[in-house]
């Protein structure tokens, strides 16, 4: 009897000790749990900071101590495009090329026929350019701009037949290889025909308010003085080619040629078509 109560009292201790011990253990748990909460992932606090879409940068092109140009299209590569670059190593990639938005503007003509008529996108700016010119007492007029193929061939060949051809090679251009077939080249001259088609029209009213000015209707001089070796011809101070403000102000600012801007403006297209390719994707 004493043995079995002995027994009970010992099984009833085992009990209540391992009561204690599960109690306490579920205590000791849910102490740490609520002390030391498990933080959320790290990727859950990144993505509250996540915009939802992103932006793509824009796309510029900073010509050296010039303003960045913003509006820059592909179309302005294309043959008919503002940017086109034509030249001595970069002909026309179609010989027959003929703009098929050829205007006449209302400046004074020097000829008859369709060389004296230009892009219908530069219509507005030299028609603003000739009268501003106007305004501070300069008449500009129209001695050539565009030239079909045939028009540029006849003008080579009779430069070459007069000069030969290292001469030819430096004042006028094969056929195919003349911008203005662009429709986007005009060679100026005054109203007084002072230095016509000569160097020495930079000297003239003209000529000095065109090298100032032409810039800011989205024009640029061309052929330049001492940079022969550079655009492949000489210097041209009556030989303007529209390539819209943007550009022309910021070839204006940097006093690069199209031909040094050129790797600039290459880049940027190819910029233009990665970003349009990973925003289509
Ligand atoms: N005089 C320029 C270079 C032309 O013939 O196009
Ligand atoms: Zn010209």
């Amino acid at each position: 009897m004493c043995y079995i109560e002995s027994m009970k009292k010992k099984v009833m201790l085992a009990l209540i000790c391992f009561m204690v011990a599960i109690t306490g253990s579920f205590v000791i748990f849910w102490l740490t749990s609520h002390k030391n909460p498990v933080p959320p992932p790290d990727d859950y606090q990144l993505s509250e900071n996540i915009p939802s879409t992103t932006e793509p940068e824009p796309i510029t092109i900073s010509l050296p101590n010039a303003n960045p140009i913003y509006d820059i299209r592909l179309e302005y590569f294309a043959e008919d495009g503002i940017w086109a670059l034509v030249n001595k190593t970069q002909p026309l990639q179609n010989q027959a090329y003929r703009p098929n938005d050829l205007v006449h503007t209302t400046l004074p003509e020097q000829k008859s026929g369709d060389e004296m008529t230009v892009r219908e996108i530069m219509k507005t700016p030299i028609e603003d350019m000739a009268k501003d010119a106007k305004a501070s007492g300069v008449e500009l007029m129209i001695a050539s701009a565009f030239r079909s193929y045939d028009l540029q061939k006849k003008y080579y060949t009779s430069i070459l037949n007069a000069y030969g051809e290292t001469e030819a090679n430096r004042q006028s251009a094969k056929a195919g290889t003349s911008e203005h077939q662009l429709g986007l080249a005009v060679d100026f001259a005054t109203s007084s025909q002072a230095c016509r088609l000569e160097e020495c029209f930079e000297n003239t009213e003209a000529g000095k308010w065109l090298a100032n000015n032409a810039h800011k209707y989205g024009f640029i001089l061309r052929y330049p003085k001492n940079y022969e070796t550079v655009t492949g011809y000489m210097y041209e101070p009556w030989h303007f080619r529209f390539v819209g403000v943007q550009l022309a102000v910021a070839l204006f600012e940097s006093k690069l040629t199209l031909e040094e801007a050129y790797p600039y403006l290459e880049q940027a297209s190819i910029n233009l078509v990665a970003q349009s390719t990973r925003s289509s994707q």
